[in-house]
């Protein structure tokens, strides 16, 4: 009887242990091959098998074996009546070879030691999870060559329960991922797909306009490198871009005439190219963009933190922080590419105008971000050299602006500049 105790207490603390082995256990198969070993060890088995059973393909895989060969066997072809047989129950560490149990599991048993015959196992236990078969454990004799007895067959079917708890874990675990990585790969294609028409877009706006081919494009690449240096996360920074592409969209409804005039837009046609600004914000409100605020900031692309700007004459915080980043990158582009009426600025003058008009139409934090990320290009201490190779196209020496941005710097860098958030 003590005997029989202490033999009970070592298989109830194999199975605490087991339980703790299959849910610590991240790897799949070290998981499997653990509890294999637990319940060899529980039971002083040398021989044992865990395998899975695959659905689809009909077939039964080893995934863990011990005492066979060092190798894991080939799959095994299963029979669909074994599989039913098998999940209809009572065959719950059913011996292959004893001459027992009713006329189901007898032939059942036949079928099953066709199937294993090779192997030398004795004992079968379906892992059955919500009547579902994941596969079974497959044992041999105990090394003390003892039957096993009512307590051992309790401790491997309690075992085996632990097991395809875990194999079901692993698979439902596995089918998440899966899902994920399909939920992933649909919003990368959607997130392509939108990238691609904004791409389309901002080709369309320049292709209107002759004389500013690419200018899309450029506001898009300062806005992206204004709003990295002012700190922003890649989220933000890219609905900055795509804030950059889009911010003219309002062009495609005034007359090619007004855009492409040689000279500038008298006062009696100017309030339709001005309404470019109010025309893009209407339509890009009208597409669910996955960065916030692209409609606002082309509304306020215009504005000057004095108050001097349009559509609506905004100031200082009034004005969206993402317009502000616009408003200077759009006016660069403007003063580093040749118009129509005008020829585009000397360097010096432009770098003399951006320190002149902080506080006037530029936000000085953006101003100081963006002399401090052509600075460090011109430095060399950035890997990315995108405005200063822009500009080498237009400009014979673009190092020479280096002291006059050092100025610039040294006279609007103050603490109290707050030039690191984003607006929702
Ligand atoms: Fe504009
Ligand atoms: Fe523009």
């Amino acid at each position: 009887m003590y005997y029989g105790i202490e033999k009970f207490l070592h298989a109830f603390s194999s199975l605490a242990d087991l339980g703790q082995e299959i849910a610590d256990t991240r790897d799949y198969r070290e998981m499997v091959e653990t509890a294999l070993q637990v319940v060899l060890g529980t039971l002083a088995i040398r021989r044992g098998a865990v395998v899975e059973y695959e659905r689809d393909k009909n077939v039964l895989k080893f995934i863990a074996a011990r005492g066979i060969s060092h190798e894991l066997p080939p799959d095994v072809a299963f029979d669909g009546a074994v599989v039913k047989d098998l999940c209809a129950g009572g065959a719950c560490g059913l011996n292959l070879y004893a001459d027992e149990g009713s006329g189901a599991n007898k032939e059942l048993a036949e079928k099953c030691r066709a199937l294993f015959k090779d192997f030398g196992f004795e004992l079968i236990t379906p892992l059955i999870i919500r009547d579902t078969l994941l596969g079974v454990l497959l044992l041999g004799r105990k090394v003390s060559e003892e039957l096993f007895s009512e307590l051992d067959r309790d401790v491997v079917c309690a075992m085996a329960r632990h097991i395809g708890v875990g194999i079901y874990s692993h698979r439902l675990l596995a089918e998440v991922e899966v899902r994920a990585e399909e939920n992933r790969r649909l919003y990368d294609d959607l997130r392509e797909t939108y990238q691609d028409t904004v791409r389309a877009f901002a080709a369309a706006i320049d292709f209107k306009d002759t004389y500013t081919r690419g200018h899309s494009e450029r506001v898009g690449l300062y806005c992206e490198i204004i709003a990295r240096e002012m700190g922003w996360d890649d989220e933000q920074v890219e609905g900055m871009i795509v804030a950059g592409y889009l911010h003219d969209i309002g062009k495609i409804f005034v007359d090619r005439e007004i855009i492409n005039a040689p000279h500038r837009i008298d006062a009696k046609l100017l309030p339709e190219l001005n309404g470019h600004t109010i025309a893009g914000y209407e339509l890009l409100s009208l597409i669910k963009h996955p960065f916030t605020d692209i409609p606002l900031m082309a509304r306020h692309h215009h504005e000057r933190v004095d108050g001097g700007g349009y559509p609506d004459g905004l100031t200082g915080d009034q004005i969206p922080i993402g317009a502000k980043i616009l408003t200077l990158a759009d006016s660069f582009d403007a003063m580093t590419t040749d118009r129509p009426y005008k020829r585009r600025r000397t360097l010096e003058e432009i770098i003399k105008d951006l320190q002149e008009n902080a506080g006037k139409q530029f936000e000085p934090g953006v101003v100081v971000a963006f002399a401090r990320a052509i600075l460090k290009e011109i430095k060399g201490e950035t890997e990315d050299k995108r405005i200063t190779k822009m500009l080498a196209k237009n400009y014979d020496d673009v190092k020479s602006i280096e002291p006059l941005l050092v100025e610039l710097l040294a006279k609007l860098e103050s603490p109290s500049l707050n030039t690191s958030t984003a607006t929702s």
